[in-house]
Protein backbone atom coordinates (compact mmCIF):
# COMPACT_ATOMS: atom_id res chain seq x y z
CA UNK A 1 0.00 0.00 0.00
CA UNK A 2 2.68 2.79 -1.28
CA UNK A 3 3.82 3.03 2.47
CA UNK A 4 0.67 4.12 3.60
CA UNK A 5 0.63 2.72 7.46
CA UNK A 6 -2.28 0.97 8.36
CA UNK A 7 -4.33 2.74 10.57
CA UNK A 8 -7.16 0.97 12.40
CA UNK A 9 -9.92 3.39 14.45
CA UNK A 10 -12.42 2.39 17.62
CA UNK A 11 -15.11 4.05 17.77
CA UNK A 12 -16.98 3.99 20.97
CA UNK A 13 -19.97 6.29 20.31
CA UNK A 14 -21.98 6.69 23.46
CA UNK A 15 -21.35 3.90 24.97
CA UNK A 16 -19.17 2.41 28.21
CA UNK A 17 -18.60 3.31 31.66
CA UNK A 18 -15.96 3.45 34.09
CA UNK A 19 -15.98 -0.31 34.69
CA UNK A 20 -16.26 -1.38 30.97
CA UNK A 21 -14.04 1.12 30.01
CA UNK A 22 -11.31 -0.20 32.47
CA UNK A 23 -11.75 -3.90 30.99
CA UNK A 24 -11.27 -2.44 27.07
CA UNK A 25 -7.99 -0.67 28.24
CA UNK A 26 -7.09 -3.77 30.12
CA UNK A 27 -7.84 -5.96 26.78
CA UNK A 28 -5.86 -3.87 24.80
CA UNK A 29 -2.79 -3.02 27.01
CA UNK A 30 -2.49 -6.68 27.54
CA UNK A 31 -2.76 -7.67 23.40
CA UNK A 32 0.14 -8.37 20.81
CA UNK A 33 -0.89 -5.26 18.10
CA UNK A 34 0.82 -5.04 15.37
CA UNK A 35 3.58 -2.28 15.49
CA UNK A 36 3.21 -1.50 11.81
CA UNK A 37 -0.55 -0.94 12.58
CA UNK A 38 -1.90 2.74 13.95
CA UNK A 39 -4.16 2.36 16.64
CA UNK A 40 -6.97 5.09 17.97
CA UNK A 41 -9.96 5.08 20.17
CA UNK A 42 -12.83 7.12 19.72
CA UNK A 43 -13.87 7.88 23.59
CA UNK A 44 -16.64 9.54 24.82
CA UNK A 45 -15.71 13.01 25.77
CA UNK A 46 -16.58 12.52 29.90
CA UNK A 47 -14.27 9.55 29.67
CA UNK A 48 -11.43 10.42 27.12
CA UNK A 49 -8.72 11.42 30.49
CA UNK A 50 -9.54 8.34 31.64
CA UNK A 51 -9.08 6.26 28.80
CA UNK A 52 -5.85 8.31 27.90
CA UNK A 53 -4.46 7.68 31.67
CA UNK A 54 -5.02 3.20 31.18
CA UNK A 55 -4.22 2.72 27.21
CA UNK A 56 -0.71 2.77 26.48
CA UNK A 57 0.89 5.44 24.54
CA UNK A 58 1.29 3.99 21.26
CA UNK A 59 -2.64 3.82 20.98
CA UNK A 60 -4.12 7.23 20.33
CA UNK A 61 -7.19 8.60 21.83
CA UNK A 62 -9.62 10.96 19.79
CA UNK A 63 -12.71 13.29 20.66
CA UNK A 64 -16.17 11.82 18.48
CA UNK A 65 -16.57 15.56 18.16
CA UNK A 66 -15.56 18.98 18.37
CA UNK A 67 -16.54 22.95 17.81
CA UNK A 68 -15.09 25.34 15.14
CA UNK A 69 -13.78 27.72 17.94
CA UNK A 70 -11.09 27.29 21.08
CA UNK A 71 -13.39 28.50 23.72
CA UNK A 72 -16.47 30.81 24.26
CA UNK A 73 -20.25 30.85 24.94
CA UNK A 74 -21.04 27.89 23.28
CA UNK A 75 -22.81 26.07 26.05
CA UNK A 76 -22.39 21.98 25.64
CA UNK A 77 -19.63 22.01 23.40
CA UNK A 78 -15.85 21.08 23.60
CA UNK A 79 -12.70 22.66 21.71
CA UNK A 80 -10.09 20.81 20.03
CA UNK A 81 -7.93 23.15 22.13
CA UNK A 82 -9.24 21.21 25.00
CA UNK A 83 -8.98 17.95 23.70
CA UNK A 84 -5.09 18.20 23.15
CA UNK A 85 -4.73 19.80 26.32
CA UNK A 86 -6.13 16.32 27.97
CA UNK A 87 -3.59 14.51 26.25
CA UNK A 88 -6.23 13.51 22.70
CA UNK A 89 -4.41 13.71 19.49
CA UNK A 90 -7.45 13.01 17.44
CA UNK A 91 -11.10 14.08 16.71
CA UNK A 92 -13.24 12.12 14.79
CA UNK A 93 -15.32 14.51 12.48
CA UNK A 94 -18.36 14.47 10.17
CA UNK A 95 -19.42 10.86 11.24
CA UNK A 96 -23.23 9.94 9.74
CA UNK A 97 -24.74 9.87 12.92
CA UNK A 98 -23.41 13.60 13.59
CA UNK A 99 -24.98 14.53 9.70
CA UNK A 100 -27.93 12.87 10.23
CA UNK A 101 -28.92 13.17 14.02
CA UNK A 102 -27.44 16.48 14.40
CA UNK A 103 -28.07 18.02 11.17
CA UNK A 104 -24.10 19.05 10.78
CA UNK A 105 -23.89 20.36 7.23
CA UNK A 106 -20.64 19.56 4.84
CA UNK A 107 -19.89 23.17 5.62
CA UNK A 108 -20.06 22.79 9.13
CA UNK A 109 -18.02 19.96 9.66
CA UNK A 110 -15.36 21.15 7.00
CA UNK A 111 -15.04 24.51 9.32
CA UNK A 112 -14.65 21.76 12.52
CA UNK A 113 -11.75 20.11 10.52
CA UNK A 114 -9.94 22.51 9.48
CA UNK A 115 -9.86 24.36 12.99
CA UNK A 116 -9.00 20.96 14.30
CA UNK A 117 -5.99 20.71 12.17
CA UNK A 118 -4.85 24.48 13.14
CA UNK A 119 -4.50 23.56 16.66
CA UNK A 120 -2.63 20.23 15.77
CA UNK A 121 -5.19 17.84 16.01
CA UNK A 122 -4.95 14.79 13.91
CA UNK A 123 -8.40 14.04 11.84
CA UNK A 124 -10.55 11.21 11.22
CA UNK A 125 -12.87 12.86 8.31
CA UNK A 126 -15.86 11.06 7.54
CA UNK A 127 -17.86 10.83 4.69
CA UNK A 128 -20.46 8.37 3.19
CA UNK A 129 -23.76 7.62 1.10
CA UNK A 130 -26.78 6.45 2.80
CA UNK A 131 -28.64 3.00 0.69
CA UNK A 132 -31.39 5.39 -1.13
CA UNK A 133 -27.90 6.95 -2.35
CA UNK A 134 -26.11 4.38 -3.46
CA UNK A 135 -29.56 2.99 -5.26
CA UNK A 136 -29.90 5.59 -7.29
CA UNK A 137 -25.86 5.22 -8.45
CA UNK A 138 -25.03 8.64 -6.65
CA UNK A 139 -22.64 6.93 -3.81
CA UNK A 140 -19.28 9.01 -6.48
CA UNK A 141 -21.44 12.14 -6.70
CA UNK A 142 -22.04 12.32 -2.58
CA UNK A 143 -18.52 10.99 -1.68
CA UNK A 144 -17.09 13.49 -4.17
CA UNK A 145 -19.63 16.42 -2.93
CA UNK A 146 -18.20 15.70 0.93
CA UNK A 147 -14.80 15.71 0.19
CA UNK A 148 -15.14 18.98 -1.79
CA UNK A 149 -16.30 20.51 1.46
CA UNK A 150 -13.85 19.46 3.33
CA UNK A 151 -10.73 20.54 0.17
CA UNK A 152 -12.58 23.86 0.61
CA UNK A 153 -11.77 24.25 4.10
CA UNK A 154 -8.47 21.59 4.45
CA UNK A 155 -4.95 23.24 2.97
CA UNK A 156 -2.60 20.39 4.26
CA UNK A 157 -3.72 17.11 4.51
CA UNK A 158 -0.66 15.43 6.24
CA UNK A 159 -2.88 14.78 9.44
CA UNK A 160 -6.06 14.28 7.89
CA UNK A 161 -7.49 10.08 7.90
CA UNK A 162 -10.55 9.56 5.15
CA UNK A 163 -13.22 7.31 6.77
CA UNK A 164 -15.46 6.00 3.92
CA UNK A 165 -18.24 4.80 6.07
CA UNK A 166 -21.41 3.64 3.92
CA UNK A 167 -24.56 4.69 6.38
CA UNK A 168 -25.92 1.16 4.88
CA UNK A 169 -23.42 -0.53 6.80
CA UNK A 170 -23.29 1.16 9.74
CA UNK A 171 -24.21 -1.08 12.46
CA UNK A 172 -26.18 -2.98 10.54
CA UNK A 173 -24.19 -6.06 10.10
CA UNK A 174 -24.26 -5.62 5.81
CA UNK A 175 -20.57 -5.01 5.56
CA UNK A 176 -19.05 -3.34 2.10
CA UNK A 177 -17.95 -6.78 0.20
CA UNK A 178 -14.40 -5.96 -0.04
CA UNK A 179 -15.23 -5.27 -3.76
CA UNK A 180 -17.67 -2.70 -3.12
CA UNK A 181 -15.19 -1.01 -0.90
CA UNK A 182 -12.14 -0.70 -2.99
CA UNK A 183 -14.21 0.30 -5.80
CA UNK A 184 -15.21 3.72 -3.82
CA UNK A 185 -11.82 3.74 -2.40
CA UNK A 186 -10.44 3.97 -5.03
CA UNK A 187 -12.57 6.38 -6.76
CA UNK A 188 -11.41 8.71 -4.19
CA UNK A 189 -8.17 8.43 -4.57
CA UNK A 190 -8.44 9.20 -8.24
CA UNK A 191 -10.72 12.68 -7.10
CA UNK A 192 -7.76 13.28 -4.41
CA UNK A 193 -5.21 13.22 -7.66
CA UNK A 194 -7.30 15.13 -9.82
CA UNK A 195 -8.45 17.35 -7.27
CA UNK A 196 -6.03 17.81 -4.74
CA UNK A 197 -2.74 16.48 -6.15
CA UNK A 198 -0.87 12.93 -6.53
CA UNK A 199 1.10 13.40 -3.31
CA UNK A 200 -1.93 13.68 -1.43
CA UNK A 201 -3.86 10.99 -3.40
CA UNK A 202 -0.56 8.73 -2.91
CA UNK A 203 0.16 9.69 0.90
CA UNK A 204 -3.45 9.87 2.01
CA UNK A 205 -4.90 6.78 4.22
CA UNK A 206 -8.48 5.98 3.57
CA UNK A 207 -10.32 3.65 6.10
CA UNK A 208 -13.34 1.74 5.52
CA UNK A 209 -15.88 1.43 8.34
CA UNK A 210 -19.30 -0.12 8.41
CA UNK A 211 -19.80 -3.30 10.55
CA UNK A 212 -15.82 -4.64 10.41
CA UNK A 213 -15.73 -7.44 12.51
CA UNK A 214 -13.10 -9.76 13.46
CA UNK A 215 -14.40 -12.30 10.32
CA UNK A 216 -14.47 -9.93 7.67
CA UNK A 217 -11.64 -7.60 8.51
CA UNK A 218 -8.96 -9.64 6.46
CA UNK A 219 -10.39 -10.22 3.64
CA UNK A 220 -10.87 -6.24 3.29
CA UNK A 221 -7.57 -5.28 4.86
CA UNK A 222 -5.96 -6.92 1.26
CA UNK A 223 -7.84 -4.26 -1.03
CA UNK A 224 -4.96 -1.95 -2.45
CA UNK A 225 -6.97 1.46 -1.55
CA UNK A 226 -8.00 0.14 1.90
CA UNK A 227 -5.27 1.69 4.72
CA UNK A 228 -7.30 0.97 7.56
CA UNK A 229 -11.06 0.65 9.15
CA UNK A 230 -13.17 2.74 11.59
CA UNK A 231 -14.77 0.17 13.83
CA UNK A 232 -18.25 0.44 16.11
CA UNK A 233 -19.39 -2.16 17.82
CA UNK A 234 -16.69 -4.78 17.42
CA UNK A 235 -14.27 -1.94 18.62
CA UNK A 236 -15.75 -2.41 22.17
CA UNK A 237 -14.92 -6.16 21.79
CA UNK A 238 -11.99 -8.40 22.73
CA UNK A 239 -12.20 -8.98 18.50
CA UNK A 240 -11.13 -5.35 18.02
CA UNK A 241 -7.53 -6.76 18.55
CA UNK A 242 -8.15 -9.26 16.14
CA UNK A 243 -9.24 -6.14 13.93
CA UNK A 244 -5.71 -4.48 14.39
CA UNK A 245 -3.90 -7.09 13.56
CA UNK A 246 -5.67 -7.90 10.33
CA UNK A 247 -2.76 -6.63 8.06
CA UNK A 248 -0.38 -9.35 10.10
O1 LIG B 1 -17.52 4.93 13.04
C1 LIG B 1 -17.64 3.55 12.95
C2 LIG B 1 -19.00 3.11 12.68
O2 LIG B 1 -19.87 4.04 12.21
C3 LIG B 1 -19.19 1.75 12.18
O3 LIG B 1 -19.98 1.16 13.13
O4 LIG B 1 -20.82 -0.68 14.49
O5 LIG B 1 -20.98 -0.76 11.98
O6 LIG B 1 -18.77 -1.01 13.10
P1 LIG B 1 -20.17 -0.44 13.18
Amino acid sequence: NMGRKFCVGGNWKMNGDQKSIAEICKTLSGAQLDPNTEVVIGCPAIYLMYARNLLPCNIGVAGQNAYKVAKGAFTGEISPAMLKDIGADWVILGHSERRAIFKESDELIAEKAAHALAEGLKVIACIGETLEEREANKTNDVVARQMCAYAQKIKDWSNVVVAYEPVWAIGTGKTATPEQAQEVHAFLRKWLCENISPEVAESLRIQYGGSVTAANAKELAKKPDIDGFLVGGASLKPEFVEIINAKK
